[in-house]
């Protein structure tokens, strides 16, 4: 029994406020909470207000507040979903505490922390920063590997707009979908949680050598130069220079810095090899389905179940991951040509 169940609190209540746990209430600034406060009142059955932004809370109020909420009495108010999302995007490890959140609020955290951490570190690809992303992947990894099907809501948030950072959030939720697809019964009995970690880690950071590219030839939009194109085509060998550099020194990550450019019929780079491990050739549809969905400089927007219609058709790649995509988008999230 949970303490929230001491009390006789109305049905359909969450739909309108999240119930906070002390943990979340410990995550707020004590004197000065970043969003409204509301409390139950059992007497009149009703949600009053407690703590408007722009106040501060007293001492004794501070402490009547832990106790109201450890009894599951404190609430905020869902209208303020963009205040709290960003407020535990910043504490990414409370989603996996919050008993309250609706998995597509969860998705909507990650995709916003994961997306300001990257773009952190592709601006600075060192230790420190890459330690807080590291953190943040494995809150997720954490998430998604109790139940691989949560990946799903966040395939439903992939980034419209192409950016280093967006594009490789967008291939870590898809790369996370379409495996968790791929092996859809028994995830958990056929992936060891260290192999899971490190894919998911691998398709996030799949270009980090892009971060050694001047953003002046990444986001080119006349055709690139020779030099300009060897710059981008090294990525892959940067990256894994990278990699060992922040002591990342992991199969599955390497085989998705190195082989995401690899095709099934020889005719990627940068080895123009015909055999893939599972992990480079998962990454590389991910990798191409989410260069093909956004505006890139040179080429529009495809839609997505187009873009996996026509990554089934190409011999480039591998054909069971490519079908397992479409049947990904077209069967279980119900999503039309
Ligand atoms: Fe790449
Ligand atoms: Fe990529």
């Amino acid at each position: 029994m949970t303490s929230a169940q001491k009390h006789d609190i109305p049905d359909g209540l969450n739909e309108e406020y999240y119930q906070i746990s002390a943990d979340i209430l410990g995550s707020f600034n004590k004197y000065r909470p970043p969003l409204n406060i509301f409390s139950f009142k059992e007497d009149v059955s009703r949600i009053i207000p407690y703590y408007k932004v722009g106040g501060r809370l007293t001492n004794e109020q501070i402490e009547e507040l832990l106790t109201m909420t450890k009894d599951g009495m404190i609430f905020v108010s869902r209208e303020d979903h963009s205040v709290y999302v960003k407020h535990i995007s910043y504490q990414l490890d409370l989603v996996l505490v919050d008993g309250n959140l609706k998995e597509k609020e969860i998705a909507d955290i990650f995709t916003q922390a994961l997306t300001r951490r990257l773009a952190e570190f592709f601006e600075q690809p060192v230790k420190a920063v890459f330690e807080k992303l590291w953190v943040d992947l494995m809150v997720l990894s954490e998430y998604l590997y109790t139940d691989i099907r949560r990946s799903r809501a966040l395939v439903r948030r992939l980034h419209t707009e192409h950016s280093l950072e967006n594009h490789s959030v967008n291939t870590g939720f898809l790369g996370l979908a379409l495996w968790g697809k791929i092996k859809e019964k028994g995830f958990t009995d056929g992936v060891k949680r260290k192999t899971f970690d490190h894919v998911l880690a691998g398709l996030f950071l799949h270009d980090l050598g892009m971060a050694k590219v001047p953003v002046f030839i990444r986001s080119k939009e006349k055709p690139l130069t020779g030099d300009e194109r060897s710059k981008i085509n090294a990525h892959t060998k940067v990256g894994y220079e990278m990699l060992n550099k922040l002591g990342l020194r992991f199969a599955e990550i390497e085989q998705c810095v190195t082989q995401h450019h690899e095709r099934a019929n020889g005719s990627g780079y940068p080895l123009k090899s015909i055999k893939q491990d599972f992990a480079g050739s998962l990454c590389a549809v991910a990798d191409s389905f989410c260069a093909m969905i956004t505006k890139r400089p040179y080429a529009e927007p495809v839609g997505l179940v187009p873009a996996s219609m026509a990554l089934a058709q190409d011999a480039k790649y591998d054909r069971e991951i490519t079908k397992a995509l479409q049947m990904l988008l077209m069967m279980d999230l119900k999503m039309k040509p």
